[in-house]
């Protein structure tokens, strides 16, 4: 078995007295493409939260390579290699795609770097490099276009591609393919596993099950900020708490029912 990337130790928070993490403990295995999923509400974003820094645990405890993260602010998570993207799309919609995604190396240059002419900095590597990552995953064709400008599917694939610019070896990803269509769904996909293919490991909150099931092998469950099941996906649909979970909450099947 493969050494844990991430592991969470007994993580509660909550929220003006409601608790919205109830004692949850999970870990990632390194390499893994491995799903979280949850009726809304869950708490999934929350949790992505604690694990990026925004939030501090009330209790428990984030350790990434084995380094506990209590204390450690956002940017510092980032420049050690923890990266995400966001649940709602949070692109400069007036930047270009190039711009957007030089935006997710701000991480690994220093501040006077930022603010000097492009062709003074070591920006201006950043610069092809940026170009070389979008060529490389065959979007660069959009790379002076606003954001603004381009389909929805198109701008969930540059989002994760900024991520990407921080240098990852973990990726949070919460809910990527909300939104697209079915080919749109189907391209992130093969984009995704692209990106498993270079050695990041992945987190991914989704809705969409046939998705979830064509990239993990593994699943952790959350209902009411509570780990109601860590396994296999293979075994999901015979466990008793996540179809009740499901049926009770949406009063849909499994399936088809809102992860
Ligand atoms: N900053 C916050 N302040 C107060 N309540 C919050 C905050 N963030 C999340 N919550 C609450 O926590 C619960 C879980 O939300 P969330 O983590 O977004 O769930 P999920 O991503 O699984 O849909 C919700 O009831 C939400 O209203
Ligand atoms: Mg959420």
């Amino acid at each position: 078995m493969s050494e844990p990337i991430l592991n969470l130790s007994r993580i509660s928070k909550s929220f003006g007295g409601v608790g919205v993490l109830n004692d949850v403990s999970f870990h990632v295995e390194k390499g893994a493409r491995h799903a979280l999923i949850g009726p809304n509400g869950a708490g999934k974003t929350t949790l992505f939260n604690v694990i990026s820094g925004i939030h501090e645990p009330d209790k428990g405890k984030v350790f990434f390579e084995g380094k506990d993260l209590n204390g450690v602010p956002s940017r510092k998570r980032i420049k050690r290699g923890l990266s995400r993207s966001f649940q709602n799309i949070r692109l400069m919609p007036h930047l270009s795609v190039l711009e957007n995604v030089m935006l997710g190396q701000h991480s690994r240059y220093a501040f006077l770097d930022m603010i000097k002419p492009l062709s003074l900095s070591s920006r201006s590597t950043g610069k092809t490099e940026a170009i070389e990552t979008l060529r490389s995953f065959n979007i660069d064709l959009h790379k002076g276009q606003t954001v603004s400008s381009l389909p929805y599917g198109i701008r969930k694939k540059i989002e994760v591609v900024r991520a990407l610019m921080a240098q990852p070896r973990l990726l949070l990803l919460d809910e990527p393919a909300a939104g697209l269509n079915t080919a749109e769904t189907n391209s992130l996909r093969d984009f995704l596993l692209e990106v498993s293919d270079r050695g990041i490991t992945f987190l991914l909150v989704d809705h969409d099950m046939p998705f979830i099931n064509s990239l993990c092998k593994k699943v952790s469950v959350m209902n009411f900020g509570q780990l109601i099941y860590d396994g296999a996906i293979k075994d999901l649909k015979k466990d008793k708490k996540v179809l009740e979970a499901y049926l009770g909450v949406d009063g849909e099947n499994y399936g088809e029912a809102h992860a």
